[in-house]
């Protein structure tokens, strides 16, 4: 499978990105107090955070999750589809919607307005296995010719989205804010349910402990896994082709042990220092 990419100041995109949506989404996109946002580099969890957040406004009720695709749940204002749904539908209570933007390309409008955003990251190296497998079956990202040819683009950041790097060190800094909240993968598959206290309390939600319970349940790999509304079932073969793997793939910590070499983990790790070294590393509970 092949793909071609779009650049935007810098930045590669897979093509269904256009510039207009790009130039619209940074600078007439208009952030509202209320707004709820999952922003990620992609492959960090985003679905899952995205199910998430749908469950605790439906109070655990499945019916939404089970019944809307995700990407019209929660639309990429990034996209064609998310900007047109954004600027017409008018949701139940607060709007909520994802991005995978690097801050840079972020709405300007946010940057004075109290919307909320959850920021979640990930072990870049589990990024990158998730990514390299997910090529495989999405159409909007090229395939890469084998591993170490993925491992090099990642590392040196020609990849979709830019640099990992780049987008947590732009993010991060807004961690002190009050409407900001991060989120790690890792964390999430070790407490859950602290995670979702956590997003609760955060989005100002109080949910009863048999609501929080389905939450759980219902955002689980499994429950996910078997939801066609998440699990890119139903979307075209213009953009994917499952018959070559399924987006929620593993679902764990550390997968990428099974396809680094130690010289790859080594030079990973001196990245990561060299690029990562002044910021707190209690913000990266995962093992380096
Ligand atoms: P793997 O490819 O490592 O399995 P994103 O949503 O940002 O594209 O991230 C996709 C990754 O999140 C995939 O990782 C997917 O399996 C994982 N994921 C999605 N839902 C999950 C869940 N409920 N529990 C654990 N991992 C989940």
């Amino acid at each position: 499978m092949s793909s071609e990419y779009t650049k935007f100041e810098g930045i590669l995109f897979p093509k269904c990105f256009t510039m207009k949506n790009l130039k619209v989404s940074r600078d007439e996109f208009v952030v509202k107090d209320t707004d709820v946002v999952v922003v990620t580099y992609p492959k960090s969890g985003t679905h899952w955070v995205i199910e998430i957040v749908s469950l605790i406004r439906s109070k655990g009720d499945n019916t939404w999750v089970q019944s809307i695709p995700i990407w019209n749940r929660s639309p990429w204002i990034e996209t064609d589809q998310g900007q047109l749904l954004l600027s017409k539908k008018e949701q139940n209570g607060p709007r909520f919607y994802s991005s995978h933007l690097p801050i840079q390309l972020f709405p300007k409008s946010y940057f004075h307005s109290k919307a909320k955003i959850i920021y979640v990251i990930r072990n870049p190296k589990d990024v990158m296995v998730s990514f390299y497998h997910f090529t495989k079956l999405c159409k909007f990202y090229e395939t890469a010719e084998s591993f170490s040819q993925a491992f090099e683009k990642f590392t040196q950041g020609t990849v979709p989205f830019g640099s990992w790097f780049d987008h947590t060190r732009g993010w991060l800094p807004l961690r002190e804010k009050e409407n900001f909240l991060i989120l790690t993968y890792e964390e999430l598959l070790q407490d859950l349910r602290g995670n979702v206290d956590k997003i609760c309390h955060f989005l100002g939600t109080t949910l009863t402990e048999e609501e929080i319970n389905l939450v759980i349940k219902n955002s689980s790999f499994s429950a996910m896994k078997a939801n066609n509304m998440c699990n890119h079932s139903i979307l075209s073969d213009e953009w994917i082709d499952n018959s070559q793997g399924n987006m929620l793939r593993k679902g764990i910590a550390g997968d990428w042990k099974n396809h680094f070499t130690v010289a790859q983990s080594e030079a990973f790790d001196k990245l990561f220092q060299e690029r990562m070294a002044e910021l707190d590393q209690r913000l990266f509970p995962w093992e380096q």
